[in-house]
Formats: structure tokens, sequence, C-alpha cells
């Protein structure tokens, strides 16, 4: 009997995505994917510490499987991702009952470890060639996927443990890019999202000239191929040309994520985030201008080290200003290693927690009549799967990224089609096919 592996994902997108490569390697090695880790011969925990919240997370899962390690001694149990990458040794130490440990930019060391078992323990090298591997995939969904374009970041946000849990900013060659989703139109993949810390960099570290608006024309002409999305993209160099080109291309969603994370501009300073408020605010009135239907979401961080009470109010004017679609809002989270983690003024919690909520509420509402106004709309939405909470409804999605609910079937899925929306809700609207 073949055997089987687990993956526990915590964290973002990029982390699913990795997971998928992590299930892509399993699988090319003869094991099967199970959803209950108590069946599982290897358990591997993908961890995330861009928050402390998601980082206890994971330390209170490892403890958790040391009992069931205790029950079960062929288990093995493998630490994937940002904390792998940035304790692991600390990890050996203090729980000597994991196997491996692998950082994001060595999933190619898995195959390794699962031919050789532990002769080898740790896999958090500098891996320069990383970003030229192909890796296998074992993909979530059969309408819409992932592509890495790019990795690490060299930003380094004062906030952010990022730069230094998945390294220096390297880019995809388009070949690479363009072979990896041809092969998934012909698998019968319709929308791609290509992923990045700040895809609008993408092209920097290679050697041919292209940026990333050239990148998006290119994976336009890939016939099957119908919508395409992206995240993430950096205010400060995020340029007319991109907006011409969101503009320009039909394929392209009308959805940006352009994360302000504060509005006052000495906050902004202090994160090291590169744009003023107003330089911000002007991007995206032009791209409001250009493409009328346009969503934008953001990232906020309440509570940043020395924010005070009137930065704190200029970041509320932002959100009432701008109006976006929805937003990510964070408690300003320390972390070790970073910039902010030394600067004065750490804000009490109780007052971050006071600022997060005034900033949901203020969102909600905005949020709440946005979806509204699309009440009585007919929209064209990709059926992406059943509903999850409605066994006889089915779920899909906007091009400018509008949830929609509705009476359907299967056969449904991977087609475009017209809804009307009949009622608003806050995370989603429901719908009627027409
Ligand atoms: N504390 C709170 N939020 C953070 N983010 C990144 N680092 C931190 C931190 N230390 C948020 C930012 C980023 C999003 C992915 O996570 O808003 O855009
Ligand atoms: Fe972190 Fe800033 Fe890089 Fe985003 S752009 S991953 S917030 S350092």
């Amino acid at each position: 009997m073949s055997k089987k592996y687990h993956i526990h994902t915590f964290g973002c997108q990029m982390n699913v995505h990795d997971s998928e490569k992590i299930a892509g390697i399993f699988s090319e090695s003869g094991f099967n994917g199970s959803e209950d880790s108590k069946d599982a011969d290897v358990i591997v925990l993908n961890t995330c510490s861009i928050r402390e919240k998601a980082e206890q997370k994971f330390f209170s899962e490892l403890g958790r499987l040391k009992k069931i390690k205790q029950q079960k001694p062929d288990l093995k149990i493998a630490v994937a991702g940002c904390i792998a990458q940035q304790k692991g040794k600390e990890i050996f130490r203090k729980y000597p009952y994991v196997d491996f440990i692998f950082g994001p930019n060595n999933i190619d060391n898995l195959q390794k470890w699962i031919e050789n078992g532990n002769s080898q323990k740790t896999a958090v090298l500098e891996n320069p060639e990383y970003h030229t591997k192909i890796l296998p995939m074992k993909r979530v969904g059969r309408v819409k996927a992932w592509v890495s374009i790019m990795y690490g970041c060299n930003n380094f946000c004062a906030y952010c443990i990022v730069p230094y849990t998945r390294g220096r900013e390297r880019s995809r060659s388009p070949e690479d890019i363009c072979k990896e989703i041809e092969a998934l139109a012909n698998q019968g993949f319709v929308e791609v999202t290509l992923l990045g810390q700040n895809v609008n960099s993408y092209g920097k570290t290679l050697e041919e000239n292209i940026d990333f608006p050239d990148l998006l024309s290119t994976i336009h002409d890939i016939e099957k191929i119908q919508r395409i999305r992206f995240v993430t993209s950096h205010p400060r160099d995020f340029s007319e040309k991109l907006i011409n080109t969101m503009k320009d291309l039909p394929k392209v969603c009308k959805h940006l994520h352009l994360p302000v994370q504060s509005g006052s501009d000495s906050v902004l300073k202090a994160m090291n985030r590169g744009y003023t408020y107003n330089e911000y605010k002007k991007k995206i009135d032009l791209l409001k201008e250009s493409i009328p239907d346009v969503a934008i979401t953001s990232d906020i961080i309440a509570g940043f080290p020395g924010e005070t009470e009137e930065d704190f109010e200029q970041t509320m004017t932002a959100l009432s200003e701008i109006e976006y679609d929805g937003i990510f809002s964070f408690k300003y989270s320390r972390r070790p290693g970073t910039k902010a983690l030394d600067m004065p003024d750490h804000i009490d919690e109780d007052i971050k927690s006071r600022r997060l909520s005034d900033i949901l509420k203020l969102q909600e509402s905005v949020t709440f009549r946005k979806n509204k106004a699309l009440e009585g709309e007919s929209l064209e939405i990709l059926v992406e799967s059943k509903s999850g909470t409605d066994p006889d409804k089915m779920t899909g999605r906007t091009g400018n990224n509008k949830i929609i609910n509705f009476y359907g079937d299967n056969e449904d899925i991977g087609k475009i089609i017209q809804v009307k929306i009949i009622k608003a809700r806050m995370h989603s609207l429901d719908g009627e096919k027409i």
C-alpha cells in the first residue's frame, strides 16, 4: 500500500501555492494525499511567520503532534515555510521529534529527503537557482491556478519578516512562466493568478528587457486562458504603464490589491514604504479615471510603533476618501529581526485593538454600501466551485473579485455566465442565473 502525506498550511496564498508544490513532489514519489492527519505517514506543517498569532498556531500544532508521534513512532514530521527558514535550529533543539526542516526556497530538497530518509535533516540553504527549477504541482481546484512569477522581496518594509524568510527578489523567466500557463490552459484551467511579493518589480533581475506589463501582454496571448489576476502590487512601483495595460487587455481582471498600510506620511516613512499618501492617492485617482469599474483592495496596519491618534485619523480619512472594495487589516505585530521592533513608542495592545476595530467598522459600512449598489445589476462571473455554505449553491467571481453565490449545478463550473444580483451581503452577493 502506498504511503500517505498530510499537509497543514498556515498563512498566505504564497504558502497555499507552495503546499501545491510540496504535494506535487509527494505525488511524484508515489505518496497519496490524506485529508486526515491521523492516517498520514508523513505530516508537513507549512508555516507562516508574518504575525505572532500565526506562529503561535503553528507551535501549538507542533506540540500536539508530539503525542501523536509517541503513539506512532514511524510517523515523520516535516516543518516547512517561513518559520522553518528562520528558526530551524531552535525547532530541532526544542522539538527533537521533528524529522526534516526546509525553507520556502528549498522545496526541491524535499525529493532528496523522501529518497534518503533521515540522512538529511535540514534544507534552509541559499538556493540561488531555485527560481529556475520546475517543480511538479498538485493543484487545488481545476478552474483557477496560481503561478509564481517571482520569489522573495527587496523592500524591507520596517515591520515585515518576508525579506528575511523568502530572501532576495528573483524573477522567473517569461519562457518558464508561459510554458506553465500554456500547460494549465491545456489541462482546462481558465484563470491564472500571478504571484509575487511585489509583481511590479518583475523583470528587474532578468537579463532580458521585460517588465510586468510586458509579461501581462505576453500571457494575454495564451488562447484558452480567459482571466488573468495578480498579487501583490507595491504602490511605489505601480506605474501608469500598468494602468494602461490593465485597461487595454480585456482578460486582465479589473481588480487591484494595492496595500496602502497607513494614511499618515510620517508612519509611511517610518515603515520605509517609499511613497506619501498623496502620491498613492494620485495613482488611485488615475486608475479610477482610466478604469471606472475597477475594484481596489488594500492592507492596513493598526498601531505601528509611534502611530499617534492623529496618524490613525489620517488612515481613517484615507479609507473614507478611497472607498476600498475590501481591506485586510491587522494589528501591528512585533517581528524579531525587523527594524520596527527596535523603534520607540510601541502602542499598547488595547489601543491597537480599538484602532483595528474602528478601521473594520468604517470599512464594513463602505463594503456593504458598495455591495448594496450592485443589487439588481447583471454581472458576468466565472463559476469556480460548489458554495462552501449551501450545498445547492455554486460560487463564482466577477472580474473585479466580487463573490456571487447562486443556485446552479456542477455543469456550470469553469464557465463564464451572467447572473442577476438579488441580495447584498457583507462578504458576498446572492445572485440568480439569467
Ligand atoms: N504586523 C502586522 N501586519 C503585518 N503585515 C506584514 N507584517 C506585519 C506585521 N509585523 C501585513 C501587511 C502586509 C500583509 C501581507 O501583512 O499589511 O501587506
Ligand atoms: Fe513585506 Fe513590504 Fe516585501 Fe510586502 S513589500 S513582502 S510588506 S517587505
